[in-house]
């Protein structure tokens, strides 16, 4: 598949805007494309609110924003696109069109997906021109902080375009899931709306109001599906027998049913029961103030599933090292075409840009900020040494004993900065660094950082000193003779 540099949208309402500020945060370029021109204010506007939580998400190195413009002409933004995304209105008929028509503007190996909610991409790709390179791509709102996304093949739709899309999607961040075969409203929103139904069927019955319901998920069942789902926690559930106890005792409910299959008539009584029950929830918030309620925790919750590796916090450790690995390649790549017999001076090992979070009331790169580059400046220089997650994985790692950080000159929003170092002295258990940043354009000197490591077995805990590898001590120390 070609390289995803620009990412194409076929409609930028909730949606498209939401794809827009995902791709262009992790270095996509996006050319928007809607039928309705005012909609260019309205993508720049979601990109801008998305923004605030996206950059919380993760401190691992990014690369630079990707570029957004936006166009009325579908067909110019076919030709300019290297993968392309469709969210028009849900209407099969519509859809069908507009997808025959723009697969006929675009490069031959150009991948088109679409959103929908449901529908089958077999009935969207009959008339495309390459409808082999046709899937769906079906999201969650919202799309620049939820990593799911399903990956659904229509009948003409080849394995290898499937795969070429999960590529694509994975490298921006989220976690692509191959439905085995294509079915109406394809896995998730399957059973999102049988909850659903169920929902409605209180609600009309008198049994609930929303508000209710809504609580009866989220102090209880909503709390387990964000680290593991409906079937692993039933095998929970059934004690040291799973599942095969759990369906032994609950099977003969499945029979009674509990649950109603139809969903109830949609009387205008039971939509002012929904409307109304939900206005009492939001309690006079507006939409945007519960959508930052909503983004907030959203953040919050991938970064604690990260430290038990699961669910989304696993995808956000897997970007996260991607990340890490690519920004020290950029760096280490320079360690490594940088370490000659004879040569001298610090090495440069980071690259980085300060990032508009990242300053303070002054304006300037905060405190905090100024460890985390150093810290990513010694991960890179670990990782030239052989330090790498299979190294930790073995029970060994570094652990900082001591920094001393001394303050130069300011770094402002938006500056690019490189970090050089230097090893400065290793023994058996310990290596000392000192870490030099500067601003890339002119080299001016801001901050300096002597650390100190303690090189630790951490199996079995709890950790204590032992030796260092000796490969990764030949290196270091290879790189110990190159002072200032
Ligand atoms: N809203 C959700 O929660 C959600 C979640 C996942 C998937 N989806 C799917 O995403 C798609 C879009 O949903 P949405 O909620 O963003 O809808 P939306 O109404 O917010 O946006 C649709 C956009 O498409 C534009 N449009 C209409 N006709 C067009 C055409 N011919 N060419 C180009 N643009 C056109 C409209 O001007 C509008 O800006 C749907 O298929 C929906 O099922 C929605």
């Amino acid at each position: 598949m070609r390289q995803v540099r620009t990412l194409g949208l076929l409609g930028t309402g909730v949606i498209g805007g939401g794809w827009a500020a995902r791709a262009l945060h992790f270095g996509v370029d996006v050319v928007a494309a809607d039928v309705k021109p005012e909609m260019e204010g309205w993508i720049r506007g979601a990109v801008a609110n998305a923004e605030d939580a996206l950059a919380r998400l993760t401190l691992a190195p990014l690369p630079p924003k990707g570029r957004l413009s936006f166009t009325t002409d579908l067909h110019a933004m076919a030709r300019q696109a290297d993968f392309i995304q469709e969210n028009i209105p849900e209407q099969p008929d519509l859809k069908r069109r507009v997808l025959a028509d723009v697969s006929r503007h675009c490069a031959a190996d150009v991948i088109i997906a679409s959103s929908t909610s449901g529908i089958m991409p077999s009935e969207l790709q009959t008339d495309m021109q390459y409808p082999e390179r046709f899937l769906v791509a079906h999201p969650f709102n919202p799309v620049y902080l939820l990593p799911l996304v399903e990956l659904v093949g229509g009948k003409l739709t080849t394995p290898a375009t499937l795969e070429a899309a999960a590529v694509f999607y994975r490298y921006i961040g989220m976690h692509a899931l191959t439905v085995r075969r294509e079915i109406p409203g394809h896995l998730t929103d399957r059973l999102q709306e049988a909850l659903w139904r169920e929902i409605l069927h209180m609600v009309n019955d008198g049994v609930a109001t929303t508000g209710e319901l809504d609580d009866s998920i989220i102090y209880g069942p909503g709390l387990r599906w964000a680290g593991m789902g409906t079937n692993l926690i039933y095998h929970l559930a059934g004690g040291e027998t799973g599942m095969r106890h759990m369906l032994r005792q609950f099977g003969p409910a499945l029979k009674w049913p509990w649950t109603k299959l139809e969903a109830p008539e949609l009387t205008e009584g039971l939509i002012d029961r929904m409307v109304e029950g939900t206005q009492a929830q939001a309690a006079g918030r507006s939409i945007r103030e519960l959508e930052r309620l909503r983004d907030d925790y959203l953040v919050a919750i991938q970064q604690v599933l990260r430290q038990f590796n699961i669910g989304a916090g696993s995808t956000l450790r897997a970007l996260e090292e991607r990340l890490y690995a690519e920004s020290a390649a950029k760096g280490g790549g320079k360690i490594a075409s940088g370490v000659a017999a004879g040569d001298k001076g610090p090495l440069r090992v980071l690259e980085v840009q300060v990032r508009p979070e990242w300053v303070d009331y002054n304006g300037h790169m905060t405190d905090s900020r100024f460890l985390q580059v150093f810290g990513d400046a010694t991960d890179a220089l670990w990782r030239y040494a052989g330090v790498d997650d299979a190294y930790r994985k073995s029970g060994r790692a570094l652990f900082t004993v001591e920094s001393h950080v001394v303050h130069k000159a300011e770094a402002r929003a938006l500056e690019p900065l490189y970090v050089a170092s230097e090893v400065l002295e290793v023994d058996s258990k310990r290596v000392r660094l000192r870490h030099h940043l500067h601003r890339a354009s002119d080299d001016t000197l801001i901050a300096t950082a002597e650390q100190l490591y303690l090189h630790v077995a951490t199996l079995p805990q709890p950790a204590r000193a032992a030796p260092l590898d000796e490969g990764v001590r030949a290196r270091l120390a290879a790189l110990a003779g190159r002072r200032t």
